[in-house]
């Protein structure tokens, strides 16, 4: 029996003494609001090389055509039931409305290829190669027959992608959906459990019980796709740590490649934020988080699962699934993001400002300007919660040496302890894998919040500073 009132590192003794230190820094740095004043903009200036804001603004947007490769996402903003908690963007299924939305983004994805063609044509460069195609949500499954067809209209256009990764929620996967996927091309399955408890599921508003998300992953586990993830959330309210390692041991049982685990995050703009107050749900209790995430970590290893990302397991040798692994890519869909390395930008939030805006023009509404420092700062926040910053994945991108130009940091965080130097690359720490995430928590309230809370409420925005 595990006690959820003991600290992580001797159960029998309570917390020792580098727990307490490091949760007494864990309540100033974070806690303590004015000492943000100091760490955030010296941390800015450390990672961008500018105490600046980033200022997003309506825009031009394209495809550089230098680009040798890139990844594609499509996001399809539609739910049979809106989770109170979800940050993304996602509307009720309406069957008018998903029709209008399907129609705009086969005329996206046309402008788009004829934009890079054009593009190409002046520059007399080859096609890039497509790296994956990456579909989420919402529920992309919501109309199964909409999304093979855009699937398939995105290879043509673009050229066939190498892996192609799917959001599905336990409800809207059916065996016809999933054969369907699979003749599609889709090699990636990434489900959200979230939880193998009717009672919690229940509490955070999913409209599944435990035992259809199990089976909808026994069913996609004995289909053979090339990988398997499976999303389960913690630090649920009132989740006690035996209810986190019944949902762990269940999971795990299943035989899934992969088990991503996310500590609930209150965006202040969700249901809940608004429901419950930013102050008693932005920051879960750090020291319970702390407890749950080596206990993740204790069960995935003995079921011979490694950590792969600051949240996620991974079988030995299989395929990682992740949303955030490629360095440049182009969105598709209402609220998609691009990265094209000279522009970050983002479409239209409003489904319906995003349909009749096409096919006249593309449904980007803000643009951000990416200057080289900015992009590698960029590369360097989503390796770091990958845990794992490769030098030669720098020097391919950028042409210089990790070291160069952020060994003064990389020497600090490695004498620090969170990160250390290994053959080919600097390793995130198991350590800093918690502090990571608090700092993640941190940027995720200054950039994706105030980004997204403003592009909801208005269709195209005038500026967002971040
Ligand atoms: C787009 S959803 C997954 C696909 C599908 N819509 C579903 O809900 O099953 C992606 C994942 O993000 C995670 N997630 C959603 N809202 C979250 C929140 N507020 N805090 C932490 N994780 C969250 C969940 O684990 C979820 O499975
Ligand atoms: S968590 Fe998934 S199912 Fe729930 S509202 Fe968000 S995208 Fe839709």
């Amino acid at each position: 029996m595990l006690d959820g009132r003991r600290g992580v590192c001797d159960r029998d003794k309570g917390l020792c003494c580098r727990c307490h230190v490091s949760i007494a820094l864990d309540d100033l740095l974070f806690g303590f609001r004015p000492a943000h004043w100091v760490w955030k903009p010296l941390l800015k200036r450390l990672v961008t090389g500018s105490f600046d804001p980033l200022v997003m603004a309506p825009g031009e947007t394209g495809v550089p055509a230098g680009l040798q490769r890139f990844g594609l996402y499509l996001h399809v903003p539609f739910c049979r039931n809106l989770c109170p908690y979800c940050p993304y963007q996602r509307v009720e299924f309406d069957a008018a409305l998903f029709d209008r939305y399907e129609t705009a983004a086969h005329q996206e994805i046309d402008l788009r290829a004829r934009q890079m063609a054009e593009s190409l044509s002046v520059s007399g460069g080859e096609r890039p190669r497509i790296t994956s195609l990456y579909l989420g949500g919402g529920t992309p499954t919501v109309v199964p027959q909409a999304l093979a067809g855009l699937v398939a209209h995105l290879a043509d256009a673009f050229g066939r992608p190498g892996d192609v990764c799917v959001e599905l929620h336990p409800s809207a996967m059916d065996d016809e959906c999933l054969h369907l996927l699979r003749a599609a091309g889709v090699t990636m399955l990434s489900i959200g459990v979230e939880s193998l408890s009717d009672r919690l599921l229940g509490l955070i508003g999913r409209s599944h019980d435990a035992a259809t998300a199990e089976d909808a992953v026994r069913r996609a586990v004995a289909l053979g796709f090339d990988s398997i993830n499976v999303d389960l959330m913690f630090a649920l309210p009132t989740q006690t740590l035996d209810e986190l390692d019944d949902d762990l041991g269940r999971a795990l049982a299943l035989g899934v490649d992969q088990v991503s685990t996310y500590p609930i995050f209150g965006f202040p703009y969700t249901e809940w934020g608004r429901r419950l107050g930013q102050a008693r749900i932005v920051r879960p209790q750090g020291n319970l988080i702390r407890k749950m995430l080596d206990l993740i970590r204790r069960r995935c290893r003995e079921h011979g699962l490694e950590q792969c990302a600051v949240w996620s397991f991974l079988r030995p040798r299989r395929k990682k699934f992740s949303s955030i692994t490629r360095h440049h890519y182009l969105g598709f869909g209402p609220s998609a993001a691009s990265m094209t390395g000279s522009q970050f930008f983002v479409n239209t939030f409003s489904v319906q400002e995003y349909a009749s805006a096409l096919p006249e023009k593309l449904p980007v509404a803000l643009v951000l300007p990416v200057d080289r420092r900015l992009e590698m700062a960029y590369w360097l926040y989503w390796r770091v919660y990958e845990m794992k910053l490769g030098r030669a994945d720098f020097r391919d991108l950028f042409g210089e040496e990790l070291d160069a130009v952020y060994g003064r940091l990389l020497r600090l965080l490695t004498r620090m302890g969170m990160t250390e130097r290994a053959s080919g690359c600097y390793r995130v720490t198991e350590d800093a894998a918690y502090w990571v995430h608090r700092v993640q928590n941190e940027y995720s309230l200054n950039y994706i919040n105030r980004l997204w809370s403003q592009c909801r409420q208005v269709a195209w925005p005038s500026e967002v500073t971040l």
